[in-house]
């Protein structure tokens, strides 16, 4: 599929750079036209000779070239490209990017294009823990910015962890991902969707808590999904090992109280989708000191949680306009997720059994039932991914469509 397209790769710098004389390659074998701009830092890295052999075209570098602005503008650079590709993405560019820069031609033709854009993030493990990059770099995912990597291993700074540019060919991967993502229809365009999922943890101590076995694959999958039929998705996430959906603002809490004031704060959106096992209750007075073990064990005494469902399926003026629960049951199935529905106020309730024995937690595949006011719509088991692309479309065939869907 990426036989002649159009890739305009920023190399900023970075060690990993070199890597990026692969990605070169693999896209040139692929039939891709590879325009590349150098950044002043890339080029420590790399020689401009070796980017202009590998990808047979001029190099572009410099903002204030009248022989590169008369030949190819910083503005056609970036619009005849099908997708702009920054690799690596180091934090001083990911910063600016973030920020509005345009003090070279890196940032200015990111600044002026119209077209996707792939960042494949790489720096020291300290760097990408950084609050300003997680700043930055969720600003960016919030405008549709997508991400591959970084992956974590031995950096070249000598440490070990998260920082490591992706492969060439995850890179390669992610660009025919957001290509055909492109190319989709995207009937939630202009859409604002809020998304839970995963478990809470509850505080029994600064070192205990109470947990459940959702793996967040479910709600992540569902995130995943609306972002691609165009929707601004923000995902408010309990502890999981599932990686950040691409595209999607990610907030990660720990408790109940923590998502509920999450999901408040992303309001106003359309659609609010609730996969997460919320703990229904927690501690009450959670110890501040680990609890010593001291003779008889602890009578801990519990408290209810918010119920963020309920919560926002009667937010007044903010209410979405759809508002999606699950209900997790191990015996009368449909029958509780009917009093569910009713109970907390959402539009439609997904059905799903987590007897022991299903898998259902954890595992790839779902079987679900969508119970909604006007009757029950069983389907076959599925895997979470086909499950959350189904809900999607079932959602945005439910939302009348934007100016910007029609576009
Ligand atoms: O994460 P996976 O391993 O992929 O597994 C998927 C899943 C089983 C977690 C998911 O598909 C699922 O069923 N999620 C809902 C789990 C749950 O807690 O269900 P419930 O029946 O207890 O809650 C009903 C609804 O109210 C849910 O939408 C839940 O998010 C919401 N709720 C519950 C309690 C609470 N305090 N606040 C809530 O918002």
């Amino acid at each position: 599929m990426l036989d002649g397209k159009r890739v305009l790769l920023i190399i900023a710098g970075g060690i990993a750079a070199y890597r990026s004389l692969e990605l070169i390659r693999r896209l040139r074998e692929r039939g891709c036209r590879v325009r590349c701009v150098l950044t002043r830092g890339g080029a420590q890295f790399v020689t401009p000779l070796s980017v202009a052999a590998l990808s047979e075209e001029k190099v572009y570098q410099d903002l204030f070239s009248l022989t590169d602005e008369s030949e190819m503008g910083h503005i056609r650079l970036s619009r005849e490209a099908d997708i702009i590709v920054v690799a690596p993405a180091s934090a001083d560019l990911i910063a600016k990017m973030a920020n509005g820069h345009a003090d070279d031609l890196a940032s200015t033709a990111l600044l002026a294009t119209d077209k996707p854009v792939l960042i494949a993030p790489t720096m020291n493990v300290q760097m990408w823990a950084h609050p300003a990059v997680r700043r930055n770099i969720a600003t960016l995912e919030s405008w549709g910015v997508q991400r591959v990597g970084p992956g974590s291993g031995a950096l070249a700074c000598g440490e070990t962890g998260s920082g490591r540019m992706a492969e060439p060919m995850e890179i390669v991967t992610a660009i025919e991902t957001v290509l055909a993502q492109a190319m989709r229809p995207r009937p939630l365009a202009g859409r604002r969707a809020l998304v839970t999922s995963g478990p809470t943890w509850e505080p029994i101590d600064p070192v205990r808590f109470i947990a459940n076995r959702s793996s967040g694959k479910q709600g992540h999958a569902i995130a995943s999904a609306l972002q691609a039929l165009g929707a601004s998705v923000t995902l408010v996430s309990g502890p999981t090992n599932q990686p950040d959906p691409a595209g999607v603002a990610v907030v990660n809490i720990e408790s109940a109280r923590e998502m509920l004031e999450a999901c408040l704060a992303a309001l106003p959106v359309d659609v609010a989708v609730f996969a997460a096992a919320v703990a229904d209750w927690r501690v009450d007075g959670a110890s501040d000191q680990k609890i010593k073990k001291t003779g008889a064990p602890p009578a801990l005494q519990m408290t209810e949680n918010p119920d963020i469902l309920k919560t926002i399926a009667n937010a007044g003026a903010n209410r979405p306009r759809l508002v999606v629960g699950f209900a997790a049951e191990t015996e009368s199935v449909e029958a509780h997720a009917q009093a569910k529905l009713a109970r907390k106020g959402c539009d439609w309730i997904l059905a799903n059994d987590v007897s022991t024995g299903t898998g259902t937690f954890g595992g790839d595949a779902n079987t679900l039932r969508l119970i909604t006011h006007d009757g029950v719509d069983a389907w076959p088991t599925m895997t979470k991914v086909a499950a959350a692309a189904r809900l999607a479309d079932a959602i945005a065939a439910s939302l009348p469509p934007t100016l910007k869907a029609a576009q």
